[in-house]
């Protein structure tokens, strides 16, 4: 998709559909005014009753006598005073959705954007192009190729969108945000398809490939993967007790992003990658076990993150770590019971093998630590059923050991609409790890189960300013529409860069 922006009036904009925002109490706004100065045909469904302006309602005008644009798309925005950034997001959802299907070969959006100034430019502009690939974003690789031809592989058009702006100075600005939106969009998509992608495709292996072949196509970005061999010799005998029981061989991945001097110490992100949680021998139940393909959302949340960053170019220091494994039962694999070494050297009982998150992760937090010595470290995982239970889909969990970091991460999802929130940490619960034979158990008891999640991890990150979010109830949504949400890229995209 081509974005632009332009400060054109609607009524002269050459364009196959001009998209108009309306408003339900009738205050037209500039666009409407504009258009109504050459046509009556605004006024006249407005007036009948045709079209009432209820946030996201839709109504063509083909009529267009007098102006220079094929159709007008008219798009219900709601009551005026209740037009905050979720009705401007369904409005503009709805549009899109809907001229997403056409093949138009462009469209001009009046909405939302036209009638603003200063930072709201930039802001609407992010979500309008963030918006644009959400409402066109299908996933149809798994299905036949027939299949796919029938639902029309990928939207027809428009070719090219153009966003209406007020004047040259909100041009600028939101020549910017639909920058960051585009790059938003594009990092989001690849998070889903990875995370929609059934286990028997997207193994750690494939996710090792795609963290290569992005790194190989981005500037100032590398990665490296590491083997089973290579973390028996560090010691990451956590990570390599989950995927014992796994034919699929486990991967550490490391992904850099240098934008900055070398000295400057870099943001470390690490993504928890089981591509499969069957539980291991603590099994899960069969209902619903498939949506357990999610499970490497975190990791598909810093490749996807990192996807926007080789295109917007920060000047910053990233890196991306990537534990990657299944956690299968078998032969070999690890019992409820056994107790292994960690890179950090601290030894844990293995009390439930579907608790292996943590036990992957832990291993990857020593490895960012010693060889990136990161100014702060973020960890993104689908950690806990608990934390669905605690903050269901709109949070994501966020534990840290340090408050201003947790507190960069709070405003970060609420600049972007992708928000979290903070849960305790503390030694009260991480009692609840007490282990009779190990440093530790990889459980803490039915209570407060995303919290003593929390507490595990955190014995690996005592030295450095640390963050985890756990975004079981974020990640993906169940239901009819069942699929990857792309969260949370938008919050780590905007931490980043404003970093
Ligand atoms: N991947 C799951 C967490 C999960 C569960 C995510 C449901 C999304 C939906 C994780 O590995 C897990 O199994 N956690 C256990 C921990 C328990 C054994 C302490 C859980 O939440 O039940
Ligand atoms: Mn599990
Ligand atoms: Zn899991």
């Amino acid at each position: 998709m081509q974005f632009n922006v332009s400060a054109e009036r609607p009524d002269l904009f050459k364009t196959d559909l001009a998209i108009v925002g309306v408003f339900k109490d009738q205050q037209a706004g500039a666009a409407v005014r504009a258009l109504s100065r050459k046509t009556a045909a605004i006024s006249a469904v407005l007036k009948n009753g045709d079209f009432t302006g209820n946030t996201g309602e839709l109504l063509l005008l083909t009529d267009t006598a007098g102006l220079s644009c094929k159709r007008i798309l008219l798009v219900g925005c709601g009551k005026r005073d209740k037009f905050d950034r979720q009705a401007y997001r369904k409005a503009l959802r709805a549009a899109f959705a809907w001229s997403g299907k056409k093949g138009y070969a462009d469209a001009a959006c009046y909405l939302g954007l036209d009638s603003v100034k200063g930072a709201d430019v930039f802001r609407r502009a992010r979500i309008a192009a963030e918006t644009w690939h959400d409402a066109a974003y299908r996933f149809t690789q798994m299905k036949s190729k027939a299949a796919q031809d029938d639902n029309g592989k990928k939207p027809a058009g428009p070719k090219k969108l153009i966003f209406a702006v007020r004047d040259s100075k909100a041009a600028a600005a939101a020549r910017k945000g639909i920058k960051q939106g585009d790059a938003l969009g594009q990092g989001m998509s690849l998070t889903r398809d990875l995370a929609n992608l059934p286990g028997n495709v997207c193994t750690p292996a494939y996710l090792a490939k795609t963290a290569r072949s992005l790194a190989r196509g981005a500037k100032n970005m590398s990665c490296k993967v590491l083997s089973e061999a290579d973390m028996k010799k560090l010691g990451m005998g956590s990570l390599l007790s989950v995927t014992a029981g796994s034919d699929q061989p486990a991967h550490l991945i490391v992904l850099e992003y240098k934008g900055a001097a070398a000295g400057r110490k870099p943001t470390a992100l690490v993504g928890k990658g089981i591509t499969f949680d069957t539980g291991g021998i603590s099994i899960k139940p069969a209902a619903a076990m498939d949506e357990m393909k999610y499970d490497m959302s975190g990791a598909a949340s810093v490749l996807g993150t990192f996807k926007a960053i080789a295109e917007l170019q920060p000047r910053q220091n990233i890196v991306g770590v990537i534990p990657t494994c299944e956690n299968m039962p078998g032969g070999s694999a690890t019992k409820p019971g056994d107790i292994v070494t960690s890179m950090s050297g601290q030894t844990i009982e293995v009390l439930n093998t579907d608790a292996e998150g943590r036990l992957i992760l832990c291993d990857a937090l020593t490895y960012a630590q010693k060889f990136h010595k990161p100014a702060a470290i973020v960890d993104i995982a689908t950690l806990t059923g608990a934390c669905v239970i605690a903050l269901g889909s709109h949070h994501s969990g966020l534990m840290a050991n340090s408050d201003k970091l947790a507190g960069k991460l709070l405003a970060a999802g609420r600049a972007a609409d992708d928000r979290a929130w903070q849960l305790p940490l503390g030694k009260d619960y991480e009692k609840q790890l007490a282990s009779n034979f190990a440093d530790m158990a990889n459980i803490g008891g039915r209570e407060a189960g995303t919290i003593t999640a929390g507490c595990f991890l955190g014995k690996f990150t005592r030295d450095t300013d640390w963050a985890h979010l756990d975004i079981a109830g974020t990640a993906w949504r169940g239901g009819k529409d069942k699929g990857s949400t792309g969260r949370p890229v938008p919050l780590l995209l905007e931490f980043l860069l404003n970093n």
